[in-house]
């Protein structure tokens, strides 16, 4: 297993620090990563490293940090998935470094983070993460978050990924399998997993399962990025598999319910 594919397996959100500042070192290689964070649509995700205490960063969930970095993207169709796909490649790769973070859309006082991330009216900053050494012992309104929205489970995958119809339980090979257990146990807003997958001709194709509420003109559609997330562990986990994967935006035209929307494909 490469460090990459275990690092996803094994990621929990973090929202309780040790309160030690990050290294000059850990920043510059922080900064050198998110200038190269990109996407397959093509759509660049800005991400700036802000120091909490210079900016009067905080938030209601988050105990110890001392940094945050905030996404920022042009408003236009696809931002929030491309959002979702470049910031978590930048969270994951903080993992890697023995950092922790969460993505946070929604408990924060967003005037203050986007003023500090000086975004323009063209643009949008739609979640923002701590980032730190986690500490030893989770805060009690951590616990309480995670028990709050059970961020210790995640639907089965038979009502996740499907074979050729929408319903209809997918058996992937082994290979396949592994993959796919990445993207069900990605990251999503009030842990909703809105992402749907059905494979047909070779295809996996991705939809989003829209709850309501996840929607504003603030954050775009945070199921979008949702579903941008699960692309990112999808198509990382194949390629650290060594599978070549091409993401493709090309409706297959499946009857889908009335609630859901084709978001991209990945052709292997
Ligand atoms: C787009 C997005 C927005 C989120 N917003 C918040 C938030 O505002 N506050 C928070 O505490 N967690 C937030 N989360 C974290 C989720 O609650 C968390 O990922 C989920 O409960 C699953 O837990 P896990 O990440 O530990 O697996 C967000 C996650 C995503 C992907």
């Amino acid at each position: 297993m490469t460090k990459l594919i275990e690092t996803m397996k094994n990621r929990k959100s973090i929202r309780t620090f040790n309160g030690e500042k990050l290294s000059s070192g850990q920043i510059s290689e922080l900064e050198a990563f998110a200038k190269d964070v990109s996407n397959p649509f093509g759509i660049p995700v800005t991400i700036k490293l802000l120091d909490a205490k210079e900016n009067g960063l905080e938030c209601p969930v988050i105990a110890g940090e001392t940094m945050y970095a905030a996404g920022v993207v042009e408003k236009k169709p696809y931002a929030d998935v491309a959002f979702g796909y470049s910031f978590e490649k930048f969270i994951v790769h903080a993992y890697t470094l023995g950092l922790g973070g969460v993505m946070i859309g929604g408990t924060m006082k967003r005037e203050v983070f986007e003023k500090a991330a000086g975004i323009s009216d063209s643009e949008m900053m739609p979640c923002v993460t701590p980032l730190g050494v986690p500490a030893k012992k989770k805060s009690i309104k951590e616990t309480m978050m995670r028990k709050g929205v059970g961020a210790d489970t995640r639907m089965n995958s038979d009502k996740l990924f499907y074979d050729g119809v929408w319903g209809s339980p997918l058996t992937p090979e082994d290979d396949i399998a592994d993959v796919l257990e990445l993207v069900r146990w990605a990251p999503s807003a009030v842990n909703k997993q809105p992402w749907r997958v059905i494979f047909k001709d070779g295809r996996y194709h991705f939809y989003e399962k829209k709850n309501n509420g996840f929607n504003g003109p603030a954050t775009g559609d945070l199921q979008k990025i949702d579903v941008g997330i699960a692309l990112y562990h999808f198509v990382t986990g194949l390629e650290q598999k060594g599978k070549k994967a091409d993401v493709i935006v090309e409706d297959p035209g499946i009857q889908i319910p009335a609630d859901t929307e084709y978001i991209a494909s990945v052709a292997l």
